[in-house]
């Protein structure tokens, strides 16, 4: 069976998809599934994630102090086969980066993992205080529960 590559995308790489790529990593460690992260902005290219990010994936045993923040590119569409987006807004720059019917199929928001075609949000926790980043932990948590059991069945 070959390797399913997932990637997780937010607005800066550095508050929302680093804890989705550290979180659902340390689900599948043991499986055949590749995780990994981008933002659609540039901002924080080459950036540790936020401090606050660091801490409540710590707080939780997972490590993602090591990840370093990166853009979304359209090559992504090819090394990937699901591309999850928190927001309306990461998936709509995602989308507007698609060639073909194929690319486009591979994107949706992480939480209708959760609550399929609900559409909701995964609220950007930056400007916010640390009760934000605890919201996010856990509907990462959620979101990528029902992600592996999908994945792994
Ligand atoms: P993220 O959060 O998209 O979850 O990484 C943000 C990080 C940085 C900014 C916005 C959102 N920023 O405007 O710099």
């Amino acid at each position: 069976m070959s390797t399913t590559k997932v990637l997780m995308v937010c607005l800066g790489n550095i508050c929302r998809s680093p804890l989705a790529e550290g979180i659902f990593k340390s689900k599948v460690e043991d499986h055949k599934i590749q995780v990994d992260s981008a933002g659609t902005a540039n901002y924080h290219v080459g950036e540790s994630p936020d401090p606050r990010s660091i801490e409540i994936a710590r707080a939780n045993g997972i490590d993602i102090s090591q990840q370093k923040g990166r853009q979304f590119t359209q090559k992504d569409f090819k090394d990937f086969d699901y591309i999850f987006a928190m927001d309306q807004s990461n998936y709509d720059n995602i989308i507007a980066l698609a060639e073909t019917e194929s690319d486009k199929n591979k994107v949706d928001l992480i939480l209708n993992q959760l609550t399929p075609d609900e559409n909701l949000e995964v609220p950007d926790p930056y400007y916010g205080g640390k009760d934000g980043f605890k919201n996010v932990f856990q509907m990462l948590d959620k979101a990528t529960n029902v992600l592996k059991e999908k994945l792994l069945s």
